[in-house]
């Protein structure tokens, strides 16, 4: 598929019709997964981190164990109320609304990016924005991770083509730590040279 970065309007939909879009909180599959990010990160902690839509803050819970700073932002403001409820005044965690790429933090260098499930719905100049955010941001060392996946989407890219694009265009400034591919997504861990 090709076509427009998904707007807000189209995510506030589903979080104004579905207590829980994506099953997040209820599905095993989901449980399973989150896990697995979880694992895959926890050989270290993080001082500042970012997860991109973070919706209601389900893989947040599982990142905030991880992380000194996490900011967990999402384009969607129905998200964030929801993610507001289950994250509470949690502490090391703030959420934000922000349309990623082209709302970005701007001020300290993270040392961890978490993308998962989020990549397909770029298109390609936001996919190049954030390339060359996650270029100017990610600090020495840090490290990148992306979720997504593999099936057919109906989004402006499949899991698959967005996280090659990206890979394409940071591959002089990342090495792949891990790559890892189950029966319905792939796991993708980069770490900023
Ligand atoms: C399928 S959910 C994934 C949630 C979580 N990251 C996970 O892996 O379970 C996608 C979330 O990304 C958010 N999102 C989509 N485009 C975004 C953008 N450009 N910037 C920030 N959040 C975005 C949506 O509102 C939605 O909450």
């Amino acid at each position: 598929m090709t076509g427009s970065s998904l707007p807000a309007a189209y995510f506030d939909g589903i979080f104004a019709s579905d207590e829980d879009p994506w099953n997040l909180a209820s599905s095993e599959y989901e449980a399973a997964k989150f896990a697995h990010t979880h694992d895959v990160l926890s050989d270290r902690r993080y001082v500042h981190a970012l997860e991109v839509g973070c919706a209601h803050g389900v893989l947040t819970s599982h990142l905030a164990r991880l992380c000194d700073q996490l900011l967990a932002i999402d384009i969607s403001t129905n998200a964030l109320a929801k993610a507001h409820e289950r994250i509470g005044d949690r502490p090391g965690v703030a959420l934000a609304r922000m349309a990623f790429p082209k709302e970005a933090p701007d001020d300290q260098p993270f040392d961890l990016i978490v993308l998962s499930e989020v990549a397909y719905y770029w298109d390609l100049v936001d996919l190049d924005c954030a390339s060359e955010w996650l270029r100017n941001k990610v600090r020495s060392g840090g490290r990148v991770i992306l979720v997504h996946y593999t099936g057919k989407t109906d989004y402006p890219h499949s899991g698959d083509d967005a996280v090659e694009i990206l890979w394409s265009a940071l591959d002089a400034s990342f090495e792949i730590e891990q790559t890892e591919r189950r029966d319905t997504y792939r796991l993708d861990l980069w770490k900023r040279r």
